[in-house]
């Protein structure tokens, strides 16, 4: 018996090593640490944001490092968001951003979450790269000209098929249309699903991620 067990212990070792190898996620909740001292004010701004009930209807983490990967990848020079409430999603633009030297342009209905988010941006030390329009993004977007790299929708629901339309035209070939909370837009998801522009995924473990990217 004791041969047997000694004989078993490479074995277990073996077998603990690679469960623990396949049970590790990447931790996708968490802030990643920063990469310089401008990023730093952002994640200050954001941590405190989290900590002090300074967000409202916020993007979770898991969505918002998409929002910044998928901006650093399309070395995006102009984002548009539609639905900044306090600024959180704003803030994980603006890192990406920083990287990119590029431009946030983001609208907000309501006159309070727009003067909140104004302040998360100025004291994140961004509000050189934010432009944030108070007003009803369906009339600001018809005033849209130039060219976009990245767009994200996440105001009223009912909205998003009107939003598609309008951004559609000025995204360029390889950028990206993402939206959120897809589950509540059955309408949206068929207009994407139907356009032979598009090419959709669905990232659906944090709150519904649409990624469309418009291949031509
Ligand atoms: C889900 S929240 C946005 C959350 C934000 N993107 C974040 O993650 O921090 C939706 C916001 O869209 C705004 N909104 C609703 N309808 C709008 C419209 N027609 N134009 C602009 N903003 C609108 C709401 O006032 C609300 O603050």
């Amino acid at each position: 018996m004791p041969y047997i067990k000694h004989r078993m212990r490479p074995l277990l070792a073996a077998f603990l090593v690679l469960s623990a190898a396949f049970s590790a996620e990447p931790d996708m909740k968490s802030i990643p640490a920063p990469r310089s001292a401008a990023e730093k004010q952002v994640i200050t701004v954001l941590q405190d944001m989290a900590r002090n009930g300074g967000t409202y209807l916020s993007v979770p983490n898991q969505d918002a490092r998409w929002l910044r990967f998928l901006t650093e990848a399309a070395s995006a020079k102009q984002v548009i968001e539609i639905g900044s409430s306090t600024g959180y999603s704003g803030l994980w633009f603006s890192l990406a951003l920083l990287r990119t030297g590029g431009r946030l342009t983001t609208m907000e209905l309501d006159p309070g979450r727009a003067a909140a988010a104004r302040s998360h941006f100025s004291r994140a030390g961004v509000d050189h790269i934010v432009t944030l329009i108070q007003g009803n993004a369906h009339e600001e977007l018809r005033k849209w000209k130039g060219p976009i790299d990245v767009v994200f929708i996440d105001a009223e629901k009912s909205g998003y098929v009107d939003y598609l339309n309008k951004v559609l035209p000025f995204v360029r070939p390889g950028g990206f249309i993402l939206a959120h909370n897809i589950e509540m837009t059955p309408d949206y998801v068929k207009a994407v699903s139907a356009n032979p522009d598009l090419e959709t995924v669905y990232y659906m473990e944090g709150a519904g991620l649409g990624i469309s990217r418009k291949i031509r």
